[in-house]
């Protein structure tokens, strides 16, 4: 069950100049056992309605909200890596929100994060 709990993550990068440090607000959404391969679900990320999937024991988020019509793409049937739009079958590669016949649109992707059992989202 997707709760209110909050957990900060530090990003670092860099080089041998220096490194950056970057904090990120990753939300706990789901259990992993919740999301089993090959399913998606929707989660809510700081208001914004977020499709979660599960490829191959790998997740992937990006927004629910379709690029076509606004059909939510969590609801999607999920092949591999590609889901189809419920609405009118808009297909989206979930490792990279883009869209197969025009991958110049894109969803937006969300950084997903593993610790122990719980899976959390970062917007
Ligand atoms: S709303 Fe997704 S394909 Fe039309």
């Amino acid at each position: 069950m997707p709760s209110a709990f909050h957990k900060t993550f530090a990003n670092v990068h860099g080089d041998v100049r220096g490194s950056v440090v970057s904090m990120a607000t990753f939300v706990r959404v789901a259990k992993t056992s919740e999301v089993p391969p090959g399913e998606g679900r929707v989660v809510v990320v700081q208001g914004h309605p977020v499709a979660l999937f599960n490829v191959e024991g790998r997740f992937y988020a990006v927004s629910n909200v379709c690029l076509h019509r606004g059909g939510p793409i969590g609801e999607g049937m999920l092949d591999e890596a590609v889901v189809t739009c419920p609405n009118h079958g808009w297909e989206y590669d979930v490792r990279t929100g883009a869209n197969l016949a025009n991958p110049m649109a894109r969803l937006r992707t969300f950084e997903v994060r593993i610790d122990g059992e719980d899976v959390f989202v970062g917007a």
